[in-house]
């Protein structure tokens, strides 16, 4: 899985490939908006300009390419700039979250991230988990086969009995 090294909060966090940064962010508790877009974003529809990040030289390749969103909203902006709701992560990278807010010693930070190496890890989503209905009906399904198996004596009839 890529990982996601998010360098103001010192965390990596794996997701799977062509997740949606905005959406593991997110769900990981980044703190991903400043005051503005906590108050109120867009919801991830490219259109509040909140969710900016930064993305460090030599990481933009394992980004989704710079949308037409993105181009028009970030165009008086650094072209390391990215909305994290346009950006899907294919591969293991560094981000800078809020860089509106600027980043104390980030040049020596940004190098210390890069050097460490990001763990590579599975490529592909895994196999979908069965549901517990699913479970259930696999299950009533074996008990069946175990029921019909004791030499068929439910299906045999004498004619002896009572009507
Ligand atoms: S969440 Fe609004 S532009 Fe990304």
């Amino acid at each position: 899985m890529p990982v996601i090294r998010f360098l103001r909060e010192n965390r990596d966090v794996e997701c799977y490939p062509g997740e949606n940064l905005r959406e593991v962010a997110l769900r990981e508790g980044i703190g991903l908006y400043g005051v503005k877009g906590i108050l109120g974003n867009c919801g991830g529809c490219g259109q509040c300009i909140t969710c900016f990040v930064e993305i460090p030289e030599g990481c933009a390749p394992a980004l989704s390419a710079r949308t037409g969103v993105e181009d028009l909203k970030l165009r008086r902006r650094p072209d390391t700039w990215r909305l994290a709701c346009q950006a899907l992560v294919n591969d293991s990278l560094v981000v800078i979250t809020r860089p509106q807010l600027g980043l104390a010693n980030k040049d020596s930070q940004v190098s210390a991230a890069m050097a460490s190496p990001l763990p590579p890890g599975p490529s592909s989503w895994p196999e979908p988990v069965a549901t517990e209905a699913e479970s259930e009906s696999q299950s009533e399904g074996a008990g069946e086969e175990c029921k019909a198996e004791p030499g068929g004596a439910e299906a045999v009839t004498t004619g002896d009995e009572a009507p």
